[in-house]
């Protein structure tokens, strides 16, 4: 794509020219705004550029991991990558919270926190780089895989809880597609090009109630199945956004000649085109039917799983 090789090309002769010799920071969600950021400035700048990726314990299954593959020392790109491992911490806040808006907020001002923590420690630096696209810049971010920190701190998008003299913002003008093109143009893993929009708050709002490591492990195992069976179907480019939460309710079922009384999966998935409405997909019933039985039969702890037919509104795209 000449247009999107012109654009990069532009882009790194930009920020170079912007940023000179000094340094950058930005906060590195694995979404796909973000990361194309990321790979953008790490092509212009190199070790100038520090990225710092905090693992909340409320990602995907294996997602930090997979994060850390792109961006990390393994990695394909240049630049200094902090990784914070911050599950415990971030379970321990949420224990016992219950009330959807007050997860919410906790999951925010955490990461705020750490990641005021992580640039302490860096010190002072020239720029602070987010993802911002066009659409961010019209509306504020609804429906967008934005940098977590944006998703909390939308306004003007200036925090002003890092030392830092001015905000570079190099996806300012493009549109999602765009942004995707961009991505792939550097190189990063369609995988990650074409990731679903994933909230800032994570799975902390897919699990109804209380998160516990333990929700969180089946909520992630059910919905790596999941995404596994709609992958093997030739679904993925084809829905919306699609995901397994779990509900905060336990039934009565019986396995082998033991009865059970465990949680329930949602398998939620939407067509829409704005995130502003939304259509349950029509998912052809074999596939939810073995997704159904690799669910019960593979992640301990559910025995039992429902699919979401509800349009938005009413409902919303999310459980929480
Ligand atoms: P709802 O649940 O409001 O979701 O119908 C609409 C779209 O927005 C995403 N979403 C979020 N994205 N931070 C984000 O960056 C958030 O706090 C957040 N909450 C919902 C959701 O995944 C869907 O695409």
């Amino acid at each position: 794509d000449w247009k999107m090789d012109a654009f990069v090309e532009n882009t790194i002769k930009e920020i170079r020219e912007k940023v000179g010799d000094g340094r950058v920071l930005l906060a590195l969600s694995g979404g796909v705004d973000s990361s194309v950021a990321a790979g953008l400035l790490s092509r212009a700048i190199g070790k100038q550029l520090t990225c710092v990726f905090v693992d909340h314990g409320l990602l995907r299954k294996d997602e930090g991991d997979e994060v850390e593959a792109v961006f990390g020392p393994k990695g394909q790109f240049d630049l200094n990558f902090i990784r914070v491992n911050a599950q415990e911490r971030y379970y321990n806040k949420l224990a016992g919270v219950t009330e959807p808006e007050a997860k919410r907020k906790i999951i925010g001002e955490e990461f705020i926190r750490i990641f005021e923590e992580e640039a302490k420690k860096i010190g002072a630096v020239d720029f602070l780089a987010q993802g911002t696209i066009y659409p961010d810049v019209v509306e504020s971010g609804l429906g967008g895989e934005s940098a977590v920190i944006k998703s909390h701190h939308n306004v003007g998008g200036l925090p002003d809880y890092v030392d830092f003299k001015e905000i570079i913002e190099p996806l300012r003008d493009l549109f999602k597609d765009e942004v995707r093109k961009a991505g792939l143009e550097l190189g990063l893993p369609e995988k990650l090009v074409f990731r679903q929009p994933f909230p800032g708050p994570g799975l902390g709002i897919r699990i109804i109630g209380e998160v516990t490591a333990d929700k969180v492990r089946i909520v992630q195992d059910a919905d790596a199945i999941y995404r596994e069976e709609i992958a093997n179907a030739g679904l993925d480019r084809t829905i919306g956004q699609y995901f397994a939460a779990l509900t905060n309710m336990r039934s009565v079922g019986v396995m082998g000649d033991e009865r059970t009384y465990d949680y329930a999966v949602a398998l939620r998935a939407v067509n829409t085109v704005d995130f502003m409405t939304a259509e349950a997909a029509e998912i052809p019933y074999e596939v939810l039917n073995k997704v159904m039985s690799r669910i019960i039969n593979e992640v301990r702890g559910v025995n039992r799983v429902f699919y979401d037919l509800t349009s938005k509104p009413p409902g919303t795209i999310e459980f929480e």
